[in-house]
This record gives structure tokens, C-alpha cells and sequence, in this order.
């Protein structure tokens, strides 16, 4: 287990900040590269929609940490020994035990991934008209609370979309913002208060002890629950570890158990957390269990599975004990950091701190000549495919959605997310998307903007398709021509 003094950083001789990896490669899946014409062609044929692209027909795949991440051989091994019965599976008690353990909690409901375990705690805590508090939304989060009729209200602090910035914990929940808001409704109108570790849609950005505790203290003053979403629990963990002051001599385990001890109940995607695909909800009150039992057999599968296979439960518990092991969850935010790094070097605009979760390049910084109306995100993506074969994902105006008048509502931050799933790219891997990107940021004047072809009404961004304003997808492939010759 881990000892307190290892900072798990192995320093150069060269005095160069290189991220090393801590495991070997021993599994193999091979890449293809397609030409820059083939590029373009499967881009305008996924209408401009990075979800849509083939995976056949991309070459590093950061569209998501979700399920994308490479499991140990440990975690593999235990698959080969999972109990395959409908109740009672011994493979699930190994996984309560691992709650047990990781997280500190006594009561565990499994769930297929997280948005179930969303929507279980949405139609059980929210009463309509009812608002969750939360530090940023996430996509399926809100759209599960709007579901059921409750209202989103995000108390970010204002450092939280700044986009270059040095602060550590912009994660954060302003405590003024939820005291006015408790003020305001009334703490009955408050179905819960929602802290979304490693914050996505801002960056990966994650929020501190201190900040928990603080929320915390107004939650009991006013008896409203505290829930933690800890998809992205681990980097979280090793930026307060890092970051707090402190906390840098305390074990990943005593920082998690203190953290769960800010909270009445928890969910995660185990898709992120235990690079399995899964999920659960936890929590020590035997109150919030009861309330939430009875639907996972009624929604996701018998109290033993929850929609599961047992294979992937043998390699959850496995994977979430890995959690603890500062060498494993140090592994993506070393590499994120190197990749920020050096384009805050060449001036390219990147969300700053570097968090977890991927790089985070600023679209509205990048190409300003594109109007919000015509989704810089989205065009950044599809630009960066065309010109790398990387595959990112838009976290813009497209991933937002219409008001009642059918109007866009333009989101906070124009972002192209490239997630860095864990332990599977290598850094000669990394410096490629770099040097595209850079080579993109030279050209950024070629890239125009997008408009709607297909724009589906909910979720529009997974299937929706776009087209290009402009023939500027052209243009950008010949100057690629012209700049690499016959490099693919
Ligand atoms: N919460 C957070 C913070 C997430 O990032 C996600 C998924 C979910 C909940 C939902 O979990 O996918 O297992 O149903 N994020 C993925 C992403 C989809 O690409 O960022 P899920």
C-alpha cells in the first residue's frame, strides 16, 4: 500500500518535465492513419460530428475517457474468475468489500453506468420544481433533473470559466452563491447540493477539501443533503494530494474517506473511475438506501449485477482499489499537464490550470473569426480530425441546447476536449496531436464555421449532423498537402 512520502515523480537529469509511465504495454490494438483526403471525406460523411466518425477511420482516439480506458493485468485476471449467478454472485460481494474499503461506505446500489445511477437518484430526491445546487452540470445529470422537473442551478465560483487562469481549485462551489440561493427558495425547494469531482464540462477541474468542508457545514445548518458525483473521483484526489495545502503527507485513502465524510451519498461511472463499464451509488445512511433499493431491479437489473456483467464486476472491485496507488492516478494528469504545458509555450489557447480528464483547447481563443453561431468547437473538431486523424469531442453551443423559443442558448465555454484515457496513449503518441495542433493554430485563419443539416431535439450533440458554412475543409486539406507532402 501506498507510503506517505512518495510523491511518485521521477525527476530527469535534463532537468525536463516528462511525465513516465508507471506500467508497461502488454496488450496491443493496432491504429490506422488514413490520408488527409480520406480524412476529410469520413468528416463530411459524419456531418461534421465527431461521435459519428468510424472508429476504423481515426487514429488517436480522445473523444472520451468513458470505457476507453486500459484496464490492468490484475483487473483482466480477475475477469477469468467471476461468479456468474443472478443473486448472491460471490464476484459482487468482492465489490461491496471494495466499497467497503475504497470509499468507506456501507450500503451500495450497482447500476450499468452512471447516468442510471442519475436517473434513480433524479426520480427519488427531486421533486418537481425542486433545485439541485451543484458546482457545474454535467450533460446527462442535467438532463436527468430536468426530467423529472427540477431545476439546475450552477454556484461555480467566477475564477471557474476563466480560461487562463492559475487557480488551483476552480472546481469550487461559492458559499455566498449557495447561501443566497438557500435564502432565496427556501432550503425545502433544495433537493440536494451536487459536487462533481474533477469537473468536466469546465476542464476536468477539481474542487478542494476546504471547499467541502465549508459547503458541508452550510448543508447541516440548513438539513440539505450533500451528494458527490465521483466519476472522476481520481484526479480529483491527486490534485488535493498535490495541490492543498495539507494534505500532501496523507494517504489517498484518508483524503477519500475524508471526503465521503462531507457527503450523505455518492454515484460514479465506473466507466472513468474503475476503467470498467459500470457504475453504483453509495452511501453510509441506511435511510437514502431504502429510499433508492427497490428501482434497481425494477430499472437496471437484480441487486447483485444492476445491469452489470460479472466479469466486469470482478475488474470494478479490482479497479477501484487501484484507485488508492498515487502511481496510477497520477498517470493522466502528468501527461494532461505535459500537453498544456506546452502549448500555454506557443501561445495556443488551452484551458489553464492543466486538470484531469484531457486538454481543453480554448475554440473562441483559438479561432475568434468564428462566430458562437456558428459553433467554433464543433468546427475546431472537425478540423483537428481532418488535419490529425485525432478524434476530440466539442464541449460548445453544439453540446448545449434551445429555449422555449427555439433559440441557442450559447454555452459559457466554446471547448474541444481531447481526454487523455487512462494508460493508453504514449507520449511520442501525444507529441504527434501537438505538433498537428500547432501546425492547426499556424492555419487557424482556413477554419470556418458550421450549420445545422440534422438537429435532433434532445441530446442533439451525439447524433445531430452539420455541414460546413464554407468550402474551408477544402482549403485545409490542400495547405496541408502543400506544408507535410506525402506524410499521411
Ligand atoms: N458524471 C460525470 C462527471 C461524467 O463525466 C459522466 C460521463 C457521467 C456522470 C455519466 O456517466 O457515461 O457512465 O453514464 N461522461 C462521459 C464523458 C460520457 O465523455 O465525459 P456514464
Amino acid at each position: 500500500m501506498e507510503k506517505t512520502h512518495k510523491n511518485s515523480k521521477v525527476k530527469f537529469f535534463n532537468e525536463q518535465d516528462i511525465p513516465l509511465e508507471m506500467h508497461k504495454v502488454r496488450v496491443v490494438q493496432k491504429l490506422n492513419l488514413l490520408p488527409i483526403e480520406e480524412r476529410k471525406k469520413a468528416m463530411e460523411e459524419a456531418g461534421f460530428n465527431t461521435f459519428l466518425l468510424q472508429n476504423k477511420d481515426v487514429f488517436l482516439d480522445m473523444l472520451t475517457d468513458s470505457g476507453t480506458n486500459a484496464m490492468s493485468d490484475n483487473q483482466v485476471a480477475a475477469m477469468m474468475v467471476a461468479d456468474d449467478s443472478y443473486a448472491g454472485s460471490f464476484s459482487y460481494s468482492k465489490l461491496e468489500k471494495a466499497i467497503k474499503d475504497v470509499f468507506n461506505q456501507k450500503y451500495f446500489l450497482p447500476v450499468h453506468q452512471g447516468r442510471a445511477a442519475e436517473h434513480i437518484i433524479s426520480q427519488v430526491f427531486i421533486p418537481k420544481g425542486n433545485i439541485v445546487v451543484t458546482n457545474y452540470h454535467f450533460t446527462t445529470t442535467k438532463a436527468h433533473i430536468e426530467l423529472v422537473g427540477g431545476v439546475v442551478y450552477e454556484a461555480y465560483r467566477d475564477e471557474a470559466l476563466n480560461i487562463k487562469s492559475d487557480h488551483p481549485f476552480k472546481g469550487n462551489i461559492d458559499t455566498d452563491k449557495l447561501e443566497a440561493v438557500i435564502k432565496q427558495y427556501g432550503a425545502e425547494k433544495i433537493a440536494f447540493i451536487r459536487f462533481e469531482a474533477g469537473t468536466n464540462l469546465i476542464g476536468g477541474q477539481p474542487f478542494s477539501m476546504q471547499n467541502m468542508k465549508d459547503v458541508w457545514q452550510i448543508s447541516r445548518k440548513h438539513g440539505i443533503k450533500v451528494l458527490m458525483d465521483t466519476s472522476l473521483i481520481n484526479e480529483n484526489l491527486y490534485f488535493i494530494k498535490t495541490r492543498e495545502k495539507g494534505y500532501e503527507n496523507l494517504t489517498i485513502k484518508e483524503i477519500l474517506h475524508e471526503m465521503m465524510s462531507y457527503t450523505d451519498f455518492s454515484y460514479f461511472s465506473g466507466r472513468k473511475v474503475s476503467c470498467t463499464r459500470g457504475g453504483g451509488i453509495c452511501t453510509n445512511d441506511r435511510e437514502i438506501y431504502m429510499k433508492m433499493r427497490d428501482l434497481v431491479p425494477l430499472f437496471e437489473g437484480f441487486l447483485t449485477y444492476g445491469g452489470m456483467s460479472v466479469r466486469e464486476i470482478e475488474a470494478m472491485a479490482v479497479g477501484l482499489y487501484e484507485t488508492l496507488d498515487m502511481d496510477v492516478i497520477s498517470q493522466s494528469p502528468g501527461f494532461i499537464k505535459y500537453a498544456v504545458d506546452s502549448f500555454v509555450e506557443k501561445g495556443v489557447p488551452v484551458v489553464t490550470p492543466a486538470g484531469g480528464l484531457g486538454c481543453h483547447l480554448d475554440a473562441r481563443g483559438f479561432i475568434p473569426h468564428v462566430p458562437q453561431s456558428e459553433y467554433p468547437a464543433g468546427a475546431l473538431a472537425a478540423a483537428l480530425y481532418i488535419a490529425s486523424g485525432v478524434r476530440g469531442m466539442e464541449r460548445g453551443s453544439i453540446s448545449s441546447v434551445r429555449d422555449e423559443n427555439g433559440n441557442d442558448i450559447p454555452a459559457d465555454v466554446e471547448l474541444l476536449r481531447l481526454a487523455f484515457p487512462r494508460r493508453v496513449f504514449t507520449l511520442s503518441q501525444v507529441k504527434y496531436m501537438e505538433d498537428r495542433v500547432n501546425w492547426l493554430y499556424e492555419n487557424r485563419n482556413l477554419i470556418g464555421g458550421l450549420e445545422w443539416i440534422e438537429e435532433p431535439p434532445v441530446l442533439r450533440f451525439f447524433v445531430g449532423k452539420l455541414k460546413a458554412k464554407t468550402n474551408w475543409p477544402d482549403k485545409l486539406a490542400e495547405k496541408f498537402r502543400n506544408d507535410f507532402g506525402d506524410s499521411l
